[in-house]
């Protein structure tokens, strides 16, 4: 997601990238993974895949939690329907991790490809760079998986480690200090004997539409960013990459609350969450009618199907009167982290120390700690 095509210019760089223990602290610690997924896994009833195959798209996939577990969803609804499975992703540790998620699901669901590419958005649906540069750069893998159980497809993924090293390596942004790739890349994984059943569905280089069912674009840009920015470098492309009937999950954070508190307490002042849904979704409208496109609607928009809320792990007797320092830094640290806040600004904080009264006074008044997110779904009729 921290890309240079995707970010306005600042002067103060921020990247998810950096905070690379936060993330990774933030996913272990909240439930936000599951929730997103489960909130994901609504869409598939409304899902009439079309042969050969059913198509999703994951605009940033992290670790590969949401990923895994979506597909999970679609194999008990959809047992015996080939998938097509596109991940964005330009963290080469998060590629690792999410790769690791991956054997179970080519064992209990044969037909399956994944495909990962650290292209940019604008890009990464169609698996082809824009700039004929990049495009002649571009580093095309085609791996057939050996084995017919979850161990043999663990030990062959296992040996993909050099293909990371050499696909994902990112540079800074001189502008930004953003990460981009420096060689575009595309991962091709399947199982080998399904190769001959699927070879119609494979992707080739040059040569692939995007067509997507389903499309996920959770927490996919700098919360701070104008919704214009984020229409035209994120949802719009997203959106064009719709097949009919197509339908794209947005997910965002709102800062309606305890997270939200914990921050206030420390800069009374922050708003991190320039673009709540009804703006963005008039952005994106506003776009559609510019373009002369008419084939969008967007769906679930009523705060009723749009809020849902996840929470921060704790053991029933873990918030009272005494709180371990544990919980303490990782209540702080998820509130943080959703909040976007950059590390220069945390660093001013960590040295007075007080951040942690304040965490510990919301963790007490609500009993624990939780965020709320908003989703709407853009849906592109015939
Ligand atoms: C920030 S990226 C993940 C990291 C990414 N691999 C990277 O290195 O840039 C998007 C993920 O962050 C998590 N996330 C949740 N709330 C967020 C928020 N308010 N801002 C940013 N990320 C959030 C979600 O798990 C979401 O899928």
């Amino acid at each position: 997601m921290s890309e240079e095509k995707t970010e306005p210019q600042k002067d103060q760089p921020f990247r998810f990238f950096d905070n690379r223990e936060k993330y990774l602290l933030f996913v272990t610690t909240t439930s936000e993974k599951s929730v997103t997924a489960e909130k994901v896994g609504e869409e598939l009833k409304f899902l009439t895949p079309n042969p050969p195959a059913l198509r999703l798209f994951d605009a940033g996939v992290g670790n590969g939690a949401v990923f895994s577990r979506v597909l999970r969803d679609m194999h008990s609804r959809f047992p015996t329907v080939p998938f097509l499975v596109v991940g964005k992703e330009i963290s080469m540790e998060d590629t690792r991790l999410w790769l690791e998620t991956l054997a179970d699901r080519f064992a209990e669901h044969p037909q399956t490809i994944v495909v990962m590419t650290n292209l940019y958005y604008a890009e990464a649906p169609w698996l082809e760079p824009k700039n004929p540069a990049d495009r002649e750069k571009l580093e095309w893998h085609d791996v057939a998986l050996d084995g017919t159980t979850a161990h043999d497809f663990s030990q062959e993924i296992g040996k993909l480690g050099e293909k990371l090293n050499r696909g994902w390596q990112t540079r800074s942004s001189p502008i930004t200090g953003n990460p981009l790739y420096v060689t575009p890349s595309v991962l091709v994984l399947y199982r080998r004997d399904q190769a001959f059943a699927m070879h119609d569905i494979i992707p080739r280089k040059g040569k692939f539409d995007a067509n997507f069912d389903l499309i996920i674009a959770a927490q996919p840009y700098r919360s701070r960013t104008d919704a214009k920015f984020k229409v035209k470098k994120v949802l719009g492309p997203l959106s064009d990459s719709l097949s009919v009937n197509g339908r794209m999950i947005v997910v965002q954070s709102t800062g309606h609350d305890p997270g939200m508190e914990i921050i206030r307490k420390v800069w009374p002042t922050e708003e991190p969450f320039a673009t709540p849904r009804h703006i963005l979704i008039n952005t994106l409208k506003e776009s559609f009618v510019e373009s002369g496109n008419k084939q969008y609607s967007i769906e679930g928009t009523g705060d009723d199907s749009a809020l849902f809320t996840y929470h921060m792990h704790a053991l029933p007797d873990e918030i009272g009167s005494n709180i371990g320092t544990s919980t303490l830094l990782a209540a702080w640290n998820a509130a943080v982290y959703v909040a976007q806040i950059d590390d220069e600004r945390m660093n001013e904080v960590l040295q007075l120390g007080s951040y942690l009264d304040a965490t510990r006074s919301v963790l007490q008044r609500h009993g624990g700690l939780w965020f709320q997110d908003e989703s709407f779904v853009v849906v592109r009729r015939s």
